[in-house]
């Protein structure tokens, strides 16, 4: 980051030169990371609107232009002519592979792909109907359990094993998935196949059977990868920065990420995409059109989910992507999905509706996903699952970014508003 110039500030009868710097495409930012030592007092940002945590190299997005890239390439060019995988690599690595990196990395995903088999007996000890995402976060975490090697929460030596963690975590993330859909509802498991891509052997461990294999067609096969892929990465948002945070205590991989997946199951955000259905399960239900929904959400009495962003003040690139592919996949699958007529009117409707003009609200990328795993097959409590495994090279790439910089310790301040000093009261004396 470049010094630029410096900004003035007069405070508490002083006057402090605070250093203004940029990034690559002229972000700029009054660096006061030295201010509570030079003037006694901290900032304040609640919701961190206005907090740059970090320096990153990873994503770079102008929600007031639409514009998101992944490590300098713009994510409509990524959507048309890439696939998770190579996404992944780049999100972590920083450059699209070349041929031979690209077979090293699918081989290591391949290789890494089969959990340990006593984590099975895991799954068998959560109750059927545990949601997902609470299973999810206990297996991630539980990774360190059984590849203690990966996780010795010593930066330095969890880098030298980085390759062999980030893969395991991406792939192993996605078999967990699945045994836990397979066991959910009392179905065998089915091992992931070694000759099969990313998303199709996905596919097959959740909806094969040990005597029928599931055929995946190639339009179902790219969908998810594109669902996944416009996953990758979102710079500093709860569930990375959560990440981050974690990861700057020293912690390993494993852990960060089970706390990223904490942090993304909220309905504000990963959770969104299930809540988004939920809703529009709720319109249809009641025989509304949208109407109703609009007038109760700008009464504020309900949010319009899959609605609004805090970075984009204008349409989320992801969602022009996804709306469109939506379409293109309910059609070629023949699904008439009456949710998806709905969306449209919600959109077309709050899209011209000074409410939603005024506050920039903006359909996000959760507002079709849904809509696409619903015609996929996956069942609605592993959408925001979905999500985690798509954020995974993200929260990877972020880690690593943590990890190898030797950052110091995430220890935001506060403004403390509680009560005054005053005396115990013992027991027999409290009201
Ligand atoms: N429906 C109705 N009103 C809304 C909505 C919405 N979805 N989102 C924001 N507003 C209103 C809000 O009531 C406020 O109005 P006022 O100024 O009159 O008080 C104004 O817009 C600003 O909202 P905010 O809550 O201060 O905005 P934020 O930046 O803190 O929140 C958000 C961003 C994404 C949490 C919010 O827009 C929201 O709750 N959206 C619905 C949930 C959702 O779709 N989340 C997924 C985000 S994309 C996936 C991801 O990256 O996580």
């Amino acid at each position: 980051m470049q010094e630029i110039e410096k900004a003035t500030l007069h405070i508490c009868g002083k006057k402090i030169e605070l250093p203004v710097r940029t990034g690559t495409e002229g972000e700029t930012a009054v660096d006061i990371s030295r201010l509570r030592e030079r003037a006694g007092v901290i900032t304040l940002d609640n919701g961190y609107g206005n907090t740059g945590s970090c320096e990153s190299t990873i994503t770079y997005i102008d929600g007031d232009r639409s514009i998101l890239r992944y490590r300098g390439y713009p994510i409509e060019q990524i959507a048309a002519h890439s696939d998770f995988v190579e996404t992944a690599y780049l999100v972590i690595y920083g450059e699209l592979p070349n041929a031979a990196q690209r077979v090293t990395f699918s081989n290591l995903l391949t290789e890494n792909s089969a959990i340990h088999e006593r984590m099975v007996y895991l799954f068998e000890s959560y109750p059927r109907d545990a949601h997902p995402m609470a299973l999810l976060s206990a297996m991630v975490n539980a990774l360190a359990c059984y590849y203690p090697h990966l996780a010795t929460n010593n930066h330095a030596r969890d880098i030298v094993n980085f390759d062999e963690a980030a893969a395991s975590l991406i792939s192993k993330v996605r078999t967990i998935t699945a045994m836990a859909y397979r066991m959910s509802r009392g179905l065998p498991i089915i091992y992931p196949r070694r000759k099969l891509r990313y998303c199709e052997n996905f596919l097959h461990m959740m909806f094969s059977e040990p005597y029928d294999p599931y055929e995946c067609e190639p339009v179902v096969g790219r969908a998810l990868n594109l669902i996944l892929l416009l996953h990758a990465d979102h710079e500093q948002n709860c569930s990375t920065s959560t990440v981050r945070m974690v990861a700057s205590s020293g912690a390993n991989l494993f852990a960060s990420a089970a706390a990223g997946v904490c942090a993304l199951w909220g309905p504000y955000h990963g959770g969104a995409n299930q809540a988004v259905i939920e809703m529009l399960q709720e319109i249809h239900a009641e025989g509304d059109d949208g109407s109703r929904f609009i007038a109760a959400a700008k009464a504020g009495k309900r949010r319009l989910m899959g609605f609004g962003h805090r970075i984009y003040k204008n349409y989320d690139p992801r969602a022009k992507i996804i709306g469109k592919s939506c379409g293109e996949l309910l059609d070629h699958l023949g699904v008439n999905d009456p949710l998806l007529d709905i969306a449209r009117k919600l959109e077309a409707t709050a899209l011209n509706d000074g409410y939603f003009i005024e506050r920039k609200l903006y359909p996000n990328v959760d507002f079709y996903s849904g809509i696409m795993m619903r015609a996929i097959g996956i069942p609605l409590n592993m959408f925001t699952v979905m999500f985690a495994i798509g954020r995974m090279p993200g929260w990877v790439a972020n880690w690593r970014e943590v990890a190898s910089n030797k950052s110091r310790i995430y220890r935001p301040r506060q403004i403390y508003t509680g009560h005054a000093i005053r005396d115990f009261i013992p027991e027999e004396n409290r009201g």
